[in-house]
């Protein structure tokens, strides 16, 4: 090697110093003597899900590290690559995962989030070459080398959780059918699930009385707003996990990481079919003609799910507009009734015509009984689409169990554990790989308001205030 012909180390790091900073200057990374000699180089194979994957530019081995042109391994894995010539950088995405790079430099990005690398992205024969494992592993595969063959393997990743043990302490406002699912995930991975059951904004406030002598380790809420707010409050923390990144999609968690939406909830116009014709209430805003009055049946206006469909109308609307909508509907005189599930049976005796609730309760109902007489409308389907909230969870910031605590959100972002959170109530879950439950894909197909969930937190003062003003009490 030439290396052994140069002689003090202090020589060599000053030559190697040359080097790299000829390489910087010059775009193109020289090669560096005895680190990527052309054995290293010759013939590694890279095989993607079991086939051999080719690439316009040879694999190169650099310092124990390979690169591949950047196109040919996000199209390999199934992702796009864009090119920017002004910063010489690359960004490749898949679904919501976003990958940045750029030639030269060890700092890459995450969604954002800076990571660093043990070798940059490097220009080699007119083509930018960039590490293949940092590119696999960020849209969550998993990625092994096997030195005697020269193989890069790059397979799914398997979503069975190891066998840990030890606890996790869940304070959580979701209650409807939760020990199934915890104990499914206790079996599977042997962690212990201890779970306190109150209100969202009441465990909210008890996490923050608590501070670090909190026993949580997750937070779980039924509506974003109050995740917003618990991250807002310092309460949760930010995790840095590819699955729940890749399993959870953006506008349904936080954008620092700190919650993640599970099971997707509609919040939508409900009628008796009998007095009532679907093309009658296709909006909100249909709810605010004074042919409902004293036909309309409301939750108050203290309850969150209205307050984050309001916030999104807000959103959709403007305050003015959303102003008239609401007046609308008070002008309507609505029987007040504080739970979506006897409003639904108050329309099927006869005691309105129309109303708001949340999809499931409708599920419930009609899988007790097929003829159960209500009909679920989706609104707003010719404009940004129908109201979604969530319910969610994310890692308490003084967490004592965080390890824990993150095994169990991947396992609810997981195929498995988003069927048996989701179906458990009939909800739709936010993996988009996995399908609802059969009750509920009978309501059929529709078009949801894709605004980011943690607007419905933002927006929450402006709503309830808004609500206070028209009366909607
Ligand atoms: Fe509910």
């Amino acid at each position: 090697m030439k290396t052994a012909l140069l002689g003090s180390k202090d020589t060599i790091n000053k030559l190697m110093a040359l080097l790299l900073v000829f390489g910087l200057i010059f775009g193109a990374f020289p090669i560096i003597p005895g680190q990527a000699t052309a054995d290293a180089n010759e013939n590694i194979k890279v095989v993607i899900n079991g086939k051999a994957a080719k690439f316009d530019v040879a694999p190169k081995s650099i310092q124990g590290t390979t690169l591949v042109p950047f196109r040919g391994v996000a199209e390999n894995l199934g992702g796009k690559a864009v090119w920017e010539e002004k910063s010489r950088s690359v960004t490749v995405t898949k679904g919501s995962i976003v990958l940045k790079l750029t030639i030269g430099s060890k700092t890459a990005y995450i969604n954002g989030e800076k990571t660093s690398l043990a070798v940059a992205p490097q220009l080699v024969n007119n083509r930018t070459l960039v590490p293949l494992r940092f590119i696999s592993e960020g849209f969550g595969y998993d990625v092994n080398w096997n030195g005697t063959t020269k193989t890069v393997t790059i397979s799914e990743k398997k979503n069975t959780p190891v066998k840990k043990g030890g606890i996790v302490n869940i304070y959580t406002s979701r209650h409807y059918g939760v020990e199934p699912v915890f104990a499914e995930f206790t079996k599977e991975t042997g962690i212990k699930v201890r779970f306190t059951t109150g209100g969202d904004a009441v465990l909210r406030e008890r996490l923050k009385a608590e501070g670090k002598n909190t026993p949580a380790d997750i937070y779980m809420a039924v509506d974003a707003g109050n995740l917003w707010l618990a991250a807002q409050d310092g309460l949760l923390q930010s995790v840095n996990s590819t699955t729940l990144k890749n399993n959870v999609p953006e506008n349904v968690r936080d954008d620092k990481n700190r919650w993640f939406g599970f099971t997707k909830r509609v919040r939508t116009i409900m009628y008796n079919p009998a007095k009532v014709k679907a093309s009658e209430v296709t909006s909100y805003e249909d709810l605010a003609d004074p042919k409902w009055k004293g036909k309309l049946i409301l939750r108050p206006g203290t309850h969150v799910y209205n307050q984050s469909l309001v916030a999104n109308l807000i959103a959709t609307y403007g305050p003015e507009k959303t102003e008239k909508i609401l007046k609308g509907w008070m002008a309507n005189e609505p029987k007040f009734i504080d739970s979506d599930s006897r409003i639904l049976e108050t329309l099927a005796a006869g005691g309105g015509d129309v109303a708001i609730t949340n999809h499931y309760y409708l599920g419930r109902l009609v899988e007790k009984d097929s003829s159960f007489p209500i009909k679920v409308q989706w609104a707003d389907q010719d404009g940004k689409g129908v109201h979604a909230n969530i319910s969610g969870a994310g890692v308490t910031t003084h967490a004592e169990n965080k390890e824990n605590a993150i095994i169990l959100l991947e396992w609810l972002s997981s195929p498995k554990g988003q069927k048996l959170f989701a179906d458990t109530n009939h909800e739709y879950p936010t993996n988009p790989n996995v399908a609802p439950h059969e009750v509920i894909a009978k309501f059929g197909k529709f078009k949801e308001d894709s605004l980011d969930k943690g607007e419905f937190g933002r927006l929450q003062a402006e709503a309830v205030k808004l609500m206070e003003k028209v009366g909607y009490k």
